[in-house]
This record gives structure tokens, sequence and C-alpha cells, in this order.
């Protein structure tokens, strides 16, 4: 080679690493429906950034009004591209997904690249399961904002109070920002664009309990039999990996779980259902079907010389299936069948980040996964990248495969599957919980944060393992932590292989009655919670909603995150919140079970004023009639007026798509000394007559309760003296 050519390749790569910043000038600026704006930059290539959050592209209406002070700069340095976007006056900044911290997201950043974070600490944990590439901000107005920066790629999301950066490590991408008069609205807005949760089957809002794990068909059915024993009401039984035969996917432990069809069905008979951990590592096995057929189809995930890319779970030594080629995600759900036809009921997908034991990266030792250079396939609308580009992405490719599945081999069932890892839009799959934490008070405290700000970012139905996952549970920490856990949208106990069992037994007497009172309230109020998630599932509002929700103008609100509402008229109070910020107005304490005021570990419940929430009977498990009677509770605003809706289908299935549900709206209102409960509207084809034969209200006013009985058809008197 001369001279010349090497001078000539010095300047090629000068220009190809110099690192000036370069500011990208907008190629598109578009308002896209009810003041959603669409900004993509000069430059952007849809293949080196495919979107996987967004539920369809929005379609262009118009151009963005001329007051519109909310504009991304884009950068693009070092073949990486941020966006930055100044904010003007005092805004409470929210959203970013799964996060520690507190729920005010002012002054806080995060990195994104899901990441087994087992025991993340409660300042620390900075870097968690998931990716939720998304910021709300709440103006002293109360009117709102949404910013989705619509990547996937490794990340960074920095919430100053005067500036919101998000540095990724790939190509251009897009952003999206929803303007609305109120967070309400935005969360519309965010649903419009990215999807909402499907509505779950009706069981999958009972309590769940779960054990890494409950080791053999013997253990779990000695589970089961004492929730109904001691009459502690309970649907779920989970199945944690050691039910696998040597930790196979798909396949059960010849000794442990020898005949799960009966497992199952016996469990059916006592009314539970059963959820199976599946996770993502297959066992490099040549003697094993599905690494024998994932091989001839030709699914793995393949190094760059070509090689299947091996990683170290919980099996030993495993392949990846590519989530990104639509093959592989059609071959996965292939596999649901003959596992689901065992009578399973639910799926747990695990691990899913993906984590990968063995290939600690240096400058973090918890970033365990395949390397950033992995080769991805792609398919169909999705390029061929690197896994630096398709890691945030590969939990909710693999839940999209799993749910799809699932459903082809259930076709008449709702799919119930819970994701470690996820993308924002993700709800659209699987429900999700905070993964591994701690049994401490750090972390009880913490989960309600953590579950409020999944909430705001398009996740309503979350929760944290109750009693904390890591480390021995007390029972002082159990009975506080499922007193409010009680009300979070998904319930459930869970612990670490070699902690204290962790039932709701296994701390004695006393705290037994605690957690037989705790589900009892939870219990009661299903016809609430599961209206709340139907309205969810058409709106994106989340089930449980930060306190400032009640009053939007409210700058005392805005920080509030140990107390919690629960859809808009039931205000939870945990046991351990010391002096919260409570909502103005009319709000009166609810009785629910015997025995609830005078427990010190279960949280206050109150009603909003101009609200009536309906509730059922005491019930072991979510299939019984619970409606025998109905109950309605009533608080009236200052006008003497309340409303509220109770959302009624069969529970499961796909009828209420066809009409064959019921959605009451009840309305009360005060004459002089009576209060008369009546039915205003009723939506939907389902005939409830059967269903609804009695009703009882009880009205809550000025600390008193007064109560009167009727029916639909006549509606209730309460009498006020
Ligand atoms: C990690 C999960 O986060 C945890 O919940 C589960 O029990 C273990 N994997 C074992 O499967």
């Amino acid at each position: 080679m001369n001279l010349k050519a090497v001078f000539s390749i010095f300047l090629i790569s000068v220009c190809f690493t110099e690192s000036i910043a370069q500011e990208i000038p907008l190629l598109k600026t578009s308002l896209v429906g009810n003041r959603i704006v669409e900004f993509v930059p000069k430059g952007f290539d849809k293949n080196k950034t495919p979107s996987l959050i967004l539920v369809s592209e929005p379609k262009s209406k118009g151009k963005v009004p001329y007051d519109w002070s909310l504009v991304p700069e884009f950068i693009f340095k070092n073949n990486k591209a941020s966006a930055v976007l100044n904010l003007k006056g005092d805004i409470s900044l929210y959203g970013g997904g799964e996060v520690t911290g507190p729920l005010l997201r002012n002054g806080q950043s995060i990195k994104l690249w899901n990441t087994d974070t087992g025991a993340y600490s409660v300042e620390g944990g900075k870097r968690l399961y998931q990716t939720h590439p998304w910021v709300m901000g709440v103006r002293k107005d109360g009117s709102a904002f949404g910013i989705i920066f619509d990547s996937t790629w490794k990340a960074e999301l920095i919430t100053n109070s005067n500036q919101i950066i998000y540095n990724s490590e790939g190509a251009l991408f897009k952003v999206f920002i929803i303007d609305r008069k109120s967070p309400q609205e935005v969360m519309k807005g965010l649903s419009e664009l990215t999807g909402t949760i499907k509505l779950p089957p009706r069981w999958a809002l009972g309590y769940h309990q779960c054990r890494f794990s409950y080791d053999s068909e013997k253990r779990v059915m000695e589970i089961a039999d004492t929730f109904r024993e001691k009459k502690i009401p309970c649907d779920v039984i989970w199945m944690d990996i050691d039910y696998m035969q040597g930790y196979r996917v798909f396949t059960f432990d010849s000794i442990r779980f020898p005949n799960p069809k009966v497992l199952n069905d016996n469990l059916h008979k006592k009314g539970f259902k059963a959820v199976y951990m599946i996770d993502p590592g297959v066992k490099v096995d040549k003697d094993y079907s599905v690494y024998k057929s994932g091989t001839k189809s030709d699914v793995w995930v393949k190094k760059n010389n070509g090689d299947e890319y091996h990683g170290k779970v919980w099996p030993g030594d495993c392949v990846f299936p590519d989530f990104t080629d639509p093959k592989t995600r059609n071959w996965w759900g292939g596999l649901y069948k003959g596992f689901l036809n065992t009578g399973i009921d639910g799926v747990w997908n695990d691990m899913n980040e993906p984590a990968v034991n063995d290939n600690d990266f240096p400058e973090d030792k918890r970033l365990g996964t395949m390397p950033y250079d992995t080769p991805h396939k792609g398919g169909e609308n999705l390029p061929q990248g690197s896994h630096l580009l398709y890691h945030n992405a590969y939990g909710r490719l693999m839940v999209e495969a799993s749910y799809n599945g699932i459903l082809k081999t259930n076709p008449t069932k709702r799919p119930f599957l819970l994701t470690r890892s996820n993308l924002l839009g993700g709800q659209r799959y699987a429900a999700t919980w905070t993964g591994d934490n701690f049994a401490s008070w750090d972390h009880l405290k913490l989960s309600v944060p953590m579950s409020l700000t999944l909430g705001l970012s398009g996740q309503p139905f979350n929760g944290p393992d109750i009693g904390g996952f890591l480390g021995d549970t007390s029972g002082e920490l159990w009975a506080n932590w499922l007193g409010f856990g009680a009300f979070m949208p998904f319930a459930r106990g869970h612990a670490c292989a070699g902690t204290n069992n962790k039932e709701p037994w296994a701390y004695g007497e006393a705290i037994e009655k605690t957690s037989r009172i705790a589900l009892e309230r939870r219990y009661r109020l299903l016809p609430y919670l599961y209206t709340l998630f139907y309205e969810s599932s058409k709106n994106g509002i989340p089930v449980m909603a930060p306190v400032f929700f009640a009053d939007t103008k409210d700058p005392l609100l805005r920080a509030e995150d140990q107390v919690f509402l629960l859809g808009e008229n039931l205000l939870v109070v945990p046991a351990f919140a010391k002096e919260p910020a409570l909502p103005s107005g009319i709000w009166e304490e609810l009785s629910l079970v015997e025995g609830e005021k005078t427990d010190k570990y279960q949280a206050k419940l109150s009603i909003k004023g101009g609200s009536i929430i309906p509730a059922g009977k005491i019930i072991q498990k979510a299939g019984e009639n619970s409606f025998d009677p109905l109950s309605l509770f009533v608080c009236l605003d200052a006008k003497g007026i309340a409303t509220g809706k109770l959302y009624i289908d069969s529970g499961d299935g796909f009828g209420f798509e066809k009409g064959d549900y019921s959605l009451l709206t009840f309305n009360a209102e005060k004459k002089n000394d009576t209060v008369i409960v009546r039915i205003s509207n009723v939506e939907g084809k389902r005939n409830i007559n059967d269903e609804i034969k009695k009703i009882n209200a009880s009205l809550f006013l000025g600390g008193k309760t007064y109560v009167g009985s009727g029916t639909l058809k006549d509606g209730i008197m309460i009498a006020l003296k």
C-alpha cells in the first residue's frame, strides 16, 4: 500500500469517528390527533430504529400549532442520537416505567438496558428489568404532556426540572408528544399510541400464592388445601422453575411433577388456577425435543460467525430464540399447545431480559446478557439488527410470541401472562411485577411509587412480590405489606428459595387473621376492581393511581407516594404512611369486613364524595357468585348526589366483545331525609336479573353509616332518620 492510500484511509476514518455533535434539523413535524405531535429528525431511518412501541403509526392530520413550545432538539454524535427538551415553568415529572426512588421524577436519571437486577437497592436501582422511554409532565394549572422516545436502543433518560434528556446509543428516532388538559387525558393519549391491556380473566384479579418453588405436586396441594381449610381467599397457585425436568422449559420433572394434568385437575376442583413458569433459555441438549425442534427450524440467536450463541442460565448452557424473527415467534407460540393441554391456566415468562449469567460486562457486573454485537435476524417489518438495538425489546417480543401461542391453543379463554422484562406498549401482551425485591421496610414503602410509576407508564396490571422476595420476612413486615398490597392491581405473595415460609398462615394465628381480613377486603371489592380493569382496557387509565389524580391543581399532592387511589373513588392509606398529603373534599371511611378497624395492619380505605362503589360478598375465589347480594357503597358530594359504575360479564372468554356484558351506571340523590339510589343507564346485552336479585346499599355520611336495600328494578331507598 502506498503512502497516498494510507493517508486517504486515515482521512476516511477521521470523518467517520469525528465526535462533533451534530444538531439535526426536523424532517417532518405534524399534528397527528387530538394534540399529539410527531417529530421526525432529518436522517431518521426506520430500518435503523424500527418502532416496537407504537400499536400503529398515527396518520398525519395537520400542521403543528404556532404556539407549540415543546420541540425536541435532536443531536447526533459518535453515531449516537439524543433528544433534548427544554421545559418552561414549574413542571412535575413522572414516568420512566419500572424505576426505584420517588414517584416525582424531577432530578432523576435511569438507564434503559433491561437487566436482571436482583436485590436492587432503593436509591441505586437505576437500571431494572424493563424499558419505558416515556415521561409525563404536569403543569401548575393541571394540564399535562407526555413524551415518547420511540427507540429501543440502549439509552439513558434524564429528567431534570428544566430539561428532559434522552441519550441513546443508536440511530435517530422519532419523538411523539401528547399535550392535553389533564394527566388522565395524557394517559388516554398514550394508550391511543401504544395500546391498552386486554381485559384479564376475572380470576387473575384474585390473590396469587407463589414460591420459588413449591417443589412437588404434594406440596402444591398442601398449600391449596390450607387456603380452603383456613378460609383465606385465593385464586392461583404458581409453579416456579423446579417443576421442570432439569430446568428444561416445556417439560415436567418425572419424580416431583409426574402428573401435571392430575395436579391441575385437582387444583381446578378446589377452585384454583395454575400458572407455570417458562424462561427463554433452552438447554443445549441434543436429546431434548425443544432444542431439537428449534435447531431444525433454525430459530436460535447466532453469533456473527454463524455459530449458535450459548449462554448459561438455570439449566447450564442455553440457546435463545431470536424473537425478532416472525418464524421464531410462531414456532415458540406453537410450543404452548401440548403444555397448556395439561390444564395450565396461565404462564409466567421470567429471565427474559434476557439474563445470561456467564457474560457479565466489565463496565457493570449486573449487565449480564448477550454481547452488544450479537446479530438478530428480524423479518417482516423488523430489520436485521444488533443486540444493542433489540435487547430492550427481547422480553416484549417474547411475550408477543407467548401471548399469541396461548391464545391460539385456547381461543375461547383470555390469556393470562406475567412477564419480568418488557417495553413501553408491552402491556398489550402481559402483566408484570417489580422483580426481585427484598423483605425490608424500604422495599415495602418503595413498592407504592414503583407500582404507581408503572401505571403512569401504560402498565396498569402490576404489583410487587408482597412480603419481599429475598431474605426472611417477619410477621410484622408481611402483615403491613399485605394490609395495603391487597389493593394493588396484581396481588401475589412470593418468596425466594432458602427463605422462610411466606404464606398467610406462616406467621402464627394473629397474622393469619390479619391476612384473612386483608384478602377478604380485596375479594369484597372485586366487582369494583374488575370494573376498573375493564375501563383501563378501554382507555389506559391506571387502576392504581397517584393521589394527585384527585386534584391535579393541588401542588401538595404532586409528590405524595405513600397513599394511592384505586380508580377515582377509593383512597388507600397504608398503615405505614406517616403524615401523607391527602386530597381535599369529602372522603368517608369505608367498612368492608368485621375486625378491620381494630387491626393495626390494615390500610384505611375512604370513599370519595360523589361516588358509588360496587362490592360483592366475601368469597373464597373470583369465580363464586359475588352478588348475593350486590353491595353499593354511597358517599354524597356537597350537592347531595353520587354516581358509580359496575361492569359484569362471564369472567372469561370473549363473549363480552359481542355484547355479553353489562355496564351499569348507578345514581344516588338526597331528597330531604332520604337518599334514592337507582340505575340510570345500562350498556350491553347481558341479562343480569338472575345474577343480581338483591342490592344492599350503605351510605357513609359524617362518620355514620345508613343502610337500605332493594332491587335493580325498584332501586333503593335509604332513610337518614
Ligand atoms: C427470577 C425471578 O425474578 C423470581 O421471581 C423467580 O422466583 C426466580 N427467577 C426463579 O425462577
